[in-house]
C-alpha cells in the first residue's frame, strides 16, 4: 500500500479526451449542472427516460425509514419487458443482443428477438414449476445465454434470482440455497473451462443431498441445461432437462408489472464475517442506474457499438454490466465462456478482432497478467475497433493503466476506472469519457447523481492532498435494500460508524484536485483478482478441518492478482503425528479449502506454526502476520501477549 501511496502521489499525467471523441460523447458536461442543481429532479429524468414504466411513478425516494431506502416506489414495471420485448416493439428485434463464443471455438448470435423468446418460454417454464412471485430460484451455470434467460425469466415473473459462481465448491452452493431457501436450482451438466469440461451438475446433488445423504429442505426442482455433455447422475423427479422443458413450453407470454420495489435478486457476497451476506436488490432504482452508468460511463452507442465486459455472470459486474445495464440499453454485446489463455493466450484480443469489440470492460488483475506475458501476444490483432477501455475491481496501478491504454487502447481510447461494489448495485465513481481528462490510478469524481465523501475516523471531511475513509452520504437509486433476511446486520455493517452515512469499507485519499484514489480495503475483507474474500470466511473453513486448531489468514500484496491470501496455522497437538505423515500437509489445507470455498479462495502460502501472535486480550495482531507475509519488517510488537512470538513464526515461516 506504501507504494502504492508514493506511486500515486507523483502521478501528475493527464490525459483528455480528443475534441472528436468529445464531440460524439454521449456524455456532456450538462450532466453533472443538471444532477447538482436538481439531484432527486436528476433520477426521476433518468428513470423516465432510460425505461418504460407500466404505472409512471409520482415519487422519487422515500427516505423516512433511514437507511431503508424506496425509490420510484408508486411506479410499476416488469425488468425483463425493459430488457427485451419494448426493443423489439421499437423495430430493433434484428439487432443482435449477445454474440456468443463457447470455449472450445461454437458461437451463436442472437438477436433481441429471439432472446425475448426465449425469455418468454422459459418464464412459461418456470411459472409451470410453481415458482411465482417473491420465489427464489438459485442459478449456477457457466457463461452461456442461457444463464442470461434464466436471470431475466426470474425477473420477469417477479421471482428473485440468486446467482451463485460456478466456481464456488457444493458447501457454499448449499449455504446460499439454504439462506435464501430457493425452490428451484438452474445449472447445466458442465461448461468448458481450460480445455475441459468442468462438471457443475455433481456440485449441486451434493449439495442438495448433504454430506449425511439428508434430502435438503426447499428445492423442489433442478432444471439442468445441457451445455457439456458429460454424465450426469438423474433424481428422477427432482431433475428436469432445461432444452425438454423450454420446446414443450409456449413463447407467449405476457409480461406483468411488479411494483419498483419488489426483489430483483440476491446475491452473496464476503463480509468481515465467516457467513457471506446475501446483498439484496429491487427493481426500478436498480436498473435506473444500471442502465444510466452503461449509457454514460461507457459512452455507449447502442446502434453501433460492440460491447464486451468479461465478468461471470456470478459475480455483479455480471448482473449489472452484462446482463441488465447493457440489455436495458439495447446494446450489442459479446459474451464468451472460457478463460483468457484457452486454446492460446491470445484468445481475448482474437475475439476483440473477431466481433469488433468497441467498448472493452475488465479487471487489473486481468491487465496485469497479459502484462506479463507481454505486448507481443495482443499486437498479433487487430484491435482497432476500441474506443472505449473500463476497468473494475481494486486500484489499478498506474503502470498497468498505461499498459491498458497504449497496448489495448492504441494510445488513444479513453479509460474509465470504475469504483462500486457489489452493495451499490452500479457504477458510483469514475470519469466520463468525452469530458473528464483521466489521471493513470484514479477514480476521479462521484458520477452526476451520486455524493460520495472521503472522511477521517470522526467522520469529518478531509482536505484535499489528505486521506481517510469513504462514504456515501445521500441515497442511490441502485443502493441494497438491505442484508437477505437480516436487517440488524444491514445497519451495523453499513450505517453505524458514521451515524447516518453509507461507510463503504475503503480508504481513499482526495488528491489536489479533490480526485479520488482508492487505497483498498480497510476492514477484514481481501481482494484476490477482484474478488472478495473475507478472512474469517477461510479461516473458519481451516479450523473446520480435523487436524487444525486455529488459523489466522491475512491479504498479502501480489504483484498480479492484487492480494493473495496467506493463512498461518496452528495443527492440533492429537494430531501432530498424523499431520506428519502427510508429505505436503499445506497442500492438503489448500485443497481443503479450495473444496470448502471454491478455488479462488485456495491460500497461496499457508504457515503451519506453534503460535499466533496475539494481544493481551486475545485478538489475533494480523497487521504483523501482514509485514511477514509480504518480506515486511515486523512493525511494533509491545502490544502482543507474548512479544517473542513473532520471532517464533519468523524463524519457521523463513525456513
Ligand atoms: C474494490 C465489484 C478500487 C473495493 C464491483 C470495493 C475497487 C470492492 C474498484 C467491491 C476500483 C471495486 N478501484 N477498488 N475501481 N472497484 N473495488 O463487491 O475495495 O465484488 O469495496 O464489487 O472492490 O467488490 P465487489
Amino acid at each position: 500500500m506504501n507504494t502504492q501511496i508514493d506511486n500515486l502521489l507523483h502521478e501528475n499525467r493527464r490525459f483528455a479526451p480528443s475534441e472528436e471523441f468529445a464531440a460524439k460523447a454521449v456524455a456532456q458536461p450538462s450532466l453533472y449542472e443538471e444532477a447538482a442543481a436538481d439531484r432527486l429532479g436528476f433520477w426521476a429524468n433518468q428513470a423516465r427516460e432510460l425505461l418504460s414504466w407500466e404505472k409512471p411513478f409520482t415519487r422519487t425516494l422515500d427516505w423516512s425509514n433511514p437507511p431503508f431506502a424506496k425509490w420510484f416506489d408508486d411506479g410499476t414495471l416488469n425488468v425483463a419487458y425493459n430488457c427485451l420485448d419494448r426493443h423489439v416493439e421499437a423495430g430493433i428485434g434484428d439487432r443482435v443482443a449477445i454474440h456468443w463464443e463457447g470455449e472450445p471455438g461454437d458461437s451463436r448470435s442472437i438477436t433481441y428477438a429471439e432472446l425475448t423468446d426465449e425469455v418468454k418460454r422459459a418464464a412459461n417454464v418456470l411459472t409451470g414449476l410453481g415458482i411465482g412471485k417473491g420465489d427464489r430460484v438459485a442459478i449456477y451455470l457457466p457463461m452461456i445465454p442461457e444463464a442470461v434467460v434464466a436471470m431475466l425469466a426470474v425477473a420477469r415473473i417477479g421471482a428473485i434470482h440468486s446467482v451463485v459462481f460456478g466456481g464456488f465448491s457444493a458447501d457454499s452452493l448449499r449455504s446460499r440455497i439454504d439462506d435464501a431457501e430457493a425452490k428451484l436450482v438452474i445449472t447445466a451438466d458442465g461448461g468448458w473451462r481450460k480445455g475441459k469440461v468442468s462438471p457443475l451438475k455433481p456440485a449441486v446433488d451434493q449439495a442438495l443431498n448433504g454430506k449425511d445423504g439428508d434430502p435438503q429442505g426447499t428445492v423442489e426442482h433442478v432444471l439442468v441445461v445441457k451445455r457439456g455433455e458429460n454424465d450426469v447422475e438423474w433424481n428422477e423427479g427432482r431433475d428436469l432437462w432445461w432444452h425438454e422443458q423450454m420446446q414443450a413450453a409456449s413463447a407467449e407470454h405476457t409480461p406483468e408489472a411488479f411494483e419498483a420495489e419488489n426483489p430483483l435478486y440476491i446475491l452473496y457476497t464476503s463480509g468481515t464475517t465467516g457467513k457471506p451476506k446475501g446483498i439484496l436488490h429491487t427493481s426500478g432504482g436498480y436498473l435506473t442506474q444500471a442502465a444510466f452508468t452503461h449509457k454514460y460511463v461507457f459512452d455507449l452507442h447502442a446502434e453501433s457499438d460492440v460491447y464486451w465486459c468479461t465478468a461471470d455472470i456470478g459475480w455483479v459486474t455480471g448482473h449489472s454490466y452484462v446482463v441488465y445495464g447493457p440489455l436495458a440499453n439495447g446494446a450489442t454485446q459479446l459474451m464468451y465462456e472460457g478463460t483468457p489463455e484457452t486454446p492460446h493466450p491470445g484468445r481475448w484480443w482474437e475475439l476483440i478482432e473477431k466481433y469488433k469489440v468497441s467498448i472493452f470492460y475488465t479487471a487489473p488483475t486481468a491487465i496485469r497478467s497479459f502484462m506479463k506475458i507481454g505486448r507481443q501476444v495482443p499486437q498479433e490483432f487487430d484491435l482497432s475497433s476500441i474506443r472505449v477501455l473500463g476497468s473494475v475491481g481494486e486500484p489499478i496501478n498506474p503502470e498497468a493503466w498505461m499498459w491498458y491504454r497504449k497496448v489495448i487502447g492504441a494510445d488513444a481510447a479513453p479509460i474509465v476506472d470504475t469504483w462500486w461494489q457489489t452493495e451499490t448495485g452500479a457504477i458510483m465513481v469514475s470519469a466520463l469519457p468525452g469530458i473528464t481528462a483521466a489521471k493513470p490510478g484514479s477514480a476521479q469524481v462521484a458520477i452526476p447523481g451520486i455524493s460520495v465523501k472521503v472522511v477521517d475516523e470522526a467522520g469529518k471531511p478531509v482536505e484535499n492532498g489528505a486521506g481517510g475513509l469513504l462514504v456515501i452520504d445521500e441515497p442511490w437509486p441502485s443502493m441494497l435494500r438491505g442484508i437477505w433476511g437480516d436487517p440488524e446486520r444491514y445497519k451495523e455493517t453499513y450505517w453505524e460508524k458514521f451515524g447516518d452515512v453509507y461507510f463503504a469499507g475503503d480508504g481513499a485519499r482526495l488528491d489536489e484536485d479533490g480526485d479520488i484514489w482508492l487505497l483498498g480495503r480497510v476492514d477484514d475483507v481481501m481482494n484476490v483478482s477482484g474478488h472478495r474474500l473475507s478472512t474469517a470466511e477461510i479461516e473458519s473453513a481451516l479450523v473446520a478441518n480435523e487436524m487444525v486448531a486455529e488459523s489466522a489468514v491475512v491479504g498479502a500484496t501480489d504483484d498480479t492478482t492484487g492480494q493473495a491470501v496467506v493463512a498461518f496455522v496452528i495443527i492440533k497437538q492429537s494430531h501432530l503425528d498424523a499431520a506428519e505423515k502427510i508429505a505436503d500437509i499445506a497442500g492438503a489445507l489448500r485443497g481443503w479449502v479450495g473444496e470448502q470455498i471454491g478455488p479462488i479462495a485456495r491460500p497461496r502460502d499457508i504457515f503451519i506454526v506453534n503460535e499466533l501472535p496475539k494481544t493481551r486480550s486475545g485478538k489475533i495482531m494480523r497487521r504483523l502476520l501482514r509485514d511477514l507475509a509480504e518480506g515486511r519488517e515486523i512493525g511494533d510488537t509491545t502490544t502482543l501477549a507474548d512479544t517473542m512470538v513473532m520471532k517464533v513464526i519468523s524463524d519457521k515461516v523463513k525456513k
